[in-house]
């Protein structure tokens, strides 16, 4: 059920609050206004984010605004993801617009904590979940990251409470990693995926596309163009993972200014390597375009024994 801006009592929120959203920075307001929604008997969604938001993020939004009666977005460039060598300090940071955007899909709280409050003086516990799903993929290059990811979020579910929390197959790892944590430390919170947002011509929509120079722009289609003939060849029966990741490679080394990460096939749901691919396979793509890395991945359900 929707409960609309318009319905609710001057005792929940100001009124110059009612255009615009409320944002609060501290964990302990945050809780409180949680603990408040949850004793009114309603329903919370989540949608984490590290802000810079755009129509991948807006489309969480929407999906968890139709799910639940009260939509946090919280928004936070969370330092403890980032290696020493990424983009922790350049990352886009925009909260006005960030917080226009989210008033426009009538999100009821922004969540941006300073990383003094989410991370106190002392600071000193980390979750971390099995290598088979971290050390994989992604976690190659970025050894600590998703101990970073399963941590902060595995922090906000704590506090927030929320009944469903909203994440982008675009991060798919990270889908699986924050399922096997969001599970395994009973969080009770249900993790919904929702389908990546592409621009017309299929890049993924991220807010690292902006560091991407008019050439390299050019050049980022061809890695969802390499996913699509990973798929066809797979509807096609090719089910040796050598074939694919070779394919997918000669596509992507097409473009001069392309360095790819990875290139892999695994089981969608272990994320283990496949010696014949069957089953829901993942064919997951890690590239670096000047100094813009980037990645993408489809999910092909594969007929077993087909
Ligand atoms: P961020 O990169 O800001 O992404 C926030 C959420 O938006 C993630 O669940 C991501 O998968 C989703 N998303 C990003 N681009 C998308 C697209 N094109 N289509 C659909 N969904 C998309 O991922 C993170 O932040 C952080 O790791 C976080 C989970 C917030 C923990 O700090």
């Amino acid at each position: 059920m929707c409960f609309k801006q318009s319905q609710m009592n001057s005792s929940e929120w100001d009124l110059e609050e009612v255009n615009t959203v409320k944002t609060v920075t501290s964990v302990k307001e945050m809780r409180a206004v949680s603990e408040r929604w949850r004793r009114n008997g309603k329903t919370i969604a989540l949608v984490p984010t590290l802000g810079a938001l755009h129509e991948g993020h807006l489309e969480l939004v929407r999906k968890a605004r139709a799910a639940c009666d009260r939509v946090v977005v919280s928004i936070f460039v969370n330092p403890k993801q980032f290696g020493p060598n990424e983009d922790f300090e350049k990352y886009p940071r925009d909260l006005k617009r960030d917080a226009r955007l989210c008033a426009a899909e009538k999100v009821d709280v922004i969540f941006a904590p300073t990383p003094e409050d989410m991370y106190p003086a002392g600071f000193d516990t980390t979750v971390v979940v099995n290598p088979k799903l971290t050390g994989t993929l992604c976690g190659q290059s970025r050894p600590g990251h998703f101990h970073g990811v399963a941590t902060v979020v595995a922090k906000l579910f704590i506090f927030i409470r929320p009944h469903q929390a909203f994440f982008g197959h675009k991060d798919y790892q990270q889908t699986q990693v924050v399922k096997r944590m969001a599970t395994d430390l009973n969080t009770g919170v249900e993790i919904i995926v929702v389908p990546t947002v592409r621009e017309a011509d299929g890049l993924a929509k991220s807010s690292r596309n902006t560091y991407l120079s008019e050439e390299e722009r050019r050049m980022a289609p061809a890695v969802y163009q390499a996913l699509k003939l990973a798929e066809v060849m797979l509807q096609v029966g090719e089910r040796n993972p050598k074939e694919i990741v070779e394919a997918v490679r000669k596509r992507l080394r097409a473009e001069p200014k392309l360095d790819v990460e990875y290139v892999c096939t695994k089981n969608a749901d272990t994320l283990e390597d496949l010696n014949i691919l069957s089953g829901r396979v993942l064919v997951a793509v890690a590239v670096k375009i000047g100094v813009t890395r980037l990645i993408d991945n489809i999910v092909v359900d594969v007929p077993t024994g087909s």
